[in-house]
């Protein structure tokens, strides 16, 4: 964070009529949907514990998940890889929309899940 002060002081202070709007100087403030920096214990885990859990943990799967458990990295893996992760919160043609039940998820948590899926839905 120094090193950007450093930057935008010495920008200022370069141009004296520095057109300084918040969002061009951080244009992070208006999009911050970070699809970049995106892993699994951060990003995806916490998507999943928050509107998936309550049917796919390993406790509730049997009863209200149809046996399939979002729990443990190997089995949201698995899911990743075979389509029905992305599928079902896209609402694509062919899964069952998910989360059952409840409003689609934002679209910042469905790009950062893609975004995890495109990059080979790597456990970090
Ligand atoms: C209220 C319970 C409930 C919640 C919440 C829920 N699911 Fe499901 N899910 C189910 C049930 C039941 C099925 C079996 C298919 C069906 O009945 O639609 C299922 C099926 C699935 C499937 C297989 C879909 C397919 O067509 O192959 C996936 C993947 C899935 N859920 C992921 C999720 C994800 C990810 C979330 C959270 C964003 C979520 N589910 C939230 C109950 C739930």
């Amino acid at each position: 964070m120094a090193k950007v002060w450093f930057i935008i002081i010495i920008i200022l202070s370069a141009s004296g009529c520095y057109y300084d709007s918040e969002e061009y100087l951080f244009p992070q403030l208006d999009s911050q949907c970070d699809t970049t920096s995106v892993t699994y214990a951060v990003t995806v885990q916490p998507i999943m514990q928050q509107y998936c859990y309550r049917c796919h943990n390993n406790t509730n799967a049997p009863s209200s998940g149809a046996n399939i458990r979002l729990e443990d990295y190997s089995d949201v893996a698995t899911r990743a890889g075979n389509g029905s992760l992305y599928g079902s919160i896209a609402h694509q043609s062919g899964f069952s929309p998910m989360p059952k039940g409840g409003g689609q998820l934002d679209n910042c948590s469905l790009n950062q899940i893609k975004s995890w899926i495109d990059s080979g839905y790597p456990n970090n």
